[in-house]
């Protein structure tokens, strides 16, 4: 693996092609418009930037991280002679196909096709590919630079070994990855993340609080413990006893609605989009880049915390074998 190719440079393509640039890698990042490619290089500096001033990265290898990525709106310039490709563009079945056919009838049968889908299943996603088991789903979590985990997602056609690659890869630049053993919609964290959501918005249709209390309550309780301790391993330490009353007692009470709530769609309808628009939950300015800039330094310090901790655990294993 020597050549990386980034498909789409938004929210979630920059931050890929930056991971991919930062282990070594040279990497390919394409875009349609060049506006989109000066936002993704503005936005990779941004984030190195705040890495050297954390000192958790040296300014050569911020030069050579930026050296190591090559910015283009041609499709076919980006994907000739490459080895893996992360395909990050929009969420629409029909624009990935498209892509995917392009990219089959330029590439290698050799070169891995992985999707950052956050819906789609493999099956759906190579209904019309020449080489289904080269296709594999990587799904990274905003912001792809810092969140530790990536879930991979192969379906029966896979091939094993490009699970192995894959996999391979993820570790050698820096992530973890969970391979789920079946090919279901929305993977783990998404289903987890949707299901606490519907909860949250019947909690705010009921007149029961605010956005705004939700956060707080869970980024002082779950969010809090999350990233040292699981949902599952936190029910060991409470007791699985309480678990089980908790679960009988509130289970009965909870939001069952399979449909998006009215004032989610009104907002979006009204053009109230989170950041991109400056209003979503919450007001904005200049599309958040003051929150984003806090949030991933918040993220960095969190990140060095979990780095030094698993790093501890290794040192203990190493002393005790
Ligand atoms: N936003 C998230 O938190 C998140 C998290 C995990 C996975 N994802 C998934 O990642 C993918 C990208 O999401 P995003 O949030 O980065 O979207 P985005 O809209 O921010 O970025 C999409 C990029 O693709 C480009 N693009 C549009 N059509 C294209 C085409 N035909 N060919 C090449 N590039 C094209 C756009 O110009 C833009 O640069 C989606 O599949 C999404 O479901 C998103």
């Amino acid at each position: 693996m020597k050549n990386i190719t980034v498909l789409g440079a938004g929210i979630m393509g920059h931050g890929v092609a930056q991971l991919f640039a930062q282990a070594g890698y040279k990497v390919r990042i394409q875009a349609r418009r060049e506006i989109s490619l000066k936002k993704a290089k503005d936005l990779i500096t941004e984030s190195l930037k705040i890495m050297v001033e954390k000192e958790m990265l040296t300014e050569d290898k911020m030069d050579q991280t930026m050296a190591n990525i090559h910015y283009t709106t041609d499709l076919h310039e980006a994907i000739q002679d490459t080895d893996f490709i992360l395909e990050s563009i929009p969420e629409v079945l029909e624009t990935k196909l498209d892509t995917y056919d392009i990219i089959e009838s330029v590439v290698s049968e050799n070169t891995i096709i992985a999707s950052n889908t956050s819906t789609f299943p493999l099956k759906e996603l190579t209904q019309r590919a020449k080489h289904p088991e080269r296709f594999i789903i990587t799904h990274y979590f905003n912001p792809p630079q810092l969140v530790p985990i990536v879930e991979i997602a192969k379906f029966e056609k896979t091939d094993e070994n490009v699970v192995k690659v894959t996999y391979d890869l993820m570790k050698e630049i820096g992530k973890s990855s969970v391979v789920l053993k079946k090919e279901i919609t929305g993977f783990i964290v998404n289903r987890v993340q949707v299901a606490m959501l519907r909860e949250a918005f019947h909690l705010i249709e009921q007149g029961v609080c605010t956005a705004e209390d939700i956060d707080i309550a869970i980024k002082g309780s779950m969010g809090f413990k999350w990233a040292f301790c699981g949902p599952l391993e936190s029910q060991d330490l409470a007791g699985l006893q309480t678990t089980q009353a908790m679960v009988h007692n509130i289970e009965q009470d909870l939001s069952n609605t399979r449909e998006v709530p009215a004032f989610l769609k009104e907002m979006v309808e009204r053009g109230e989009h989170g950041i991109r628009s400056n209003k979503g939950f919450y007001k904005y300015n200049d599309n958040g880049a003051q929150v984003i800039y806090t949030r991933d330094d918040n993220f960095l310090n969190l990140l060095k915390l979990i780095q030094d901790s698993e790093a501890k655990k290794e040192e203990t294993a190493a002393t005790t074998k």
